[in-house]
């Protein structure tokens, strides 16, 4: 029994000592790597923040949701928005006159399987407004939309479109997107400044098929997915090809992959000013900047354009650039996140 007594202290204060030391380690791991992404492939998505830092800023478009407001729907001829001026977006400003068209489009109300039920015909009903519904997100990072006669609202405003156009889900729609960047360097590994003086940044760029347009290579999020796997998924996809190359040179490229992309940043998350969004369906995403400081390791990755994109390119970096829905708006914040030219 007397032997006890000090055994039982030293005890406690070895667990004293080791819980002071996680802490210790857990702070300054933070403090010097900021809000790092890990836990890849474990299915948990865990963020820490840098201290005194809060999550990222919503962004403003260059005004309310223009390319939502596009006249002619996407991959459509005839299919036309009413049109909203800039003053009428907003819902709590009376528009009387405002009488939008509906348009679903015939392969969503066929019912695959990314799209909810048709509710506006009967098919089906949905109850689980602004919450998790079993496998799907209907939480919007914009916070509690509305939902009126059965149908949910778009956050920003109206969008001259009633319905879920090409959208599969009603409500939110989550997407991911990877923004890979490195220092531009010229052939003898300088890097390139711009006319700031700041080091220009260049991002993993692919052309879509659908229209044409350069983006960031994105991917919506699967029922059950977590948003950390679409990232690296969609990113595998579209800009690396895994699905063309050979067994052991996808493990390779996956695993490289992966490590890189254990150091995302999330640099935003909100609703996209995408020319599919309509009154009743949007697209939000996810975006996760990572930074090959020195060139190594993104280097390594054999870029070839995937299913969804007709090319792929590292693309520079600049306030003049043109890219798909509000892409550059993100590319914008990673930029100002590793202070390179704008
Ligand atoms: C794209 C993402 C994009 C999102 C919202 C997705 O289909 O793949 O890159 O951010 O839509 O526009």
């Amino acid at each position: 029994m007397t032997n006890c007594l000090p055994c039982s202290q030293g005890v406690l204060w070895l667990s004293v000592s080791i819980v002071v030391l996680s802490v210790f380690a857990l702070v300054v791991d933070v403090y010097l790597n900021g809000n790092h992404m890990t836990g890849f492939s474990n299915g948990v998505r865990r963020l820490s923040f840098k201290i005194g830092q809060t999550k990222p800023s919503k962004m403003k478009f260059g005004g309310p949701h223009c390319k939502a407001r596009c006249e002619v729907y996407p991959r459509t001829k005839d299919v036309k928005r009413f049109k909203v001026p800039d003053d009428k977006v907003p819902w709590k400003v009376p528009f009387p006159e405002y009488s939008p068209p509906s348009f679903t489009t015939e392969t969503v109300l066929s019912g695959p399987y990314y799209a909810d039920p048709d509710i506006c015909s009967g098919k089906g009903e949905i109850t689980k407004w602004n919450e998790i519904d079993g496998r799907v997100s209907r939480v919007s990072f914009e916070g509690k939309y509305e939902v009126v006669e059965g149908l949910p609202l778009n956050p920003v405003g109206r969008t001259g479109l009633k319905h879920r156009g090409c959208l599969g889900r009603w409500g939110p729609n989550h997407a991911a997107d990877p923004i890979v960047t490195r220092w531009k360097r010229t052939d003898d590994d300088q890097i390139v400044k711009g006319e700031d003086g700041k080091p220009i940044m260049q991002f993993v760029s692919v052309q879509r098929r659908d229209n044409g347009e350069w983006a960031i290579p994105g991917g919506k999020v699967d029922a059950g997915e977590v948003v950390t796997d679409t990232v690296l998924r969609e990113f595998g996809e579209e800009a690396l090809s895994t699905k063309e190359i050979s067994q052991e040179e996808k493990y390779k490229a996956v695993e490289s992959m992966k490590q890189f992309f254990t150091k995302g940043i999330e640099v935003y998350e909100g609703y996209v000013d995408d020319p599919r969004n309509t009154d009743n369906a949007w697209m939000e995403t996810t975006a996760y900047h990572f930074h090959d400081h020195d060139g190594t390791k993104v280097g390594q990755f054999n870029l070839h354009a995937g299913d969804d994109a007709m090319a792929v390119q590292w693309m520079d970096c600049n306030s003049a650039i043109n890219l798909y829905a509000s892409h550059k708006s993100f590319l914008q914040e990673a930029a100002k996140r590793i202070d390179a030219s704008w």
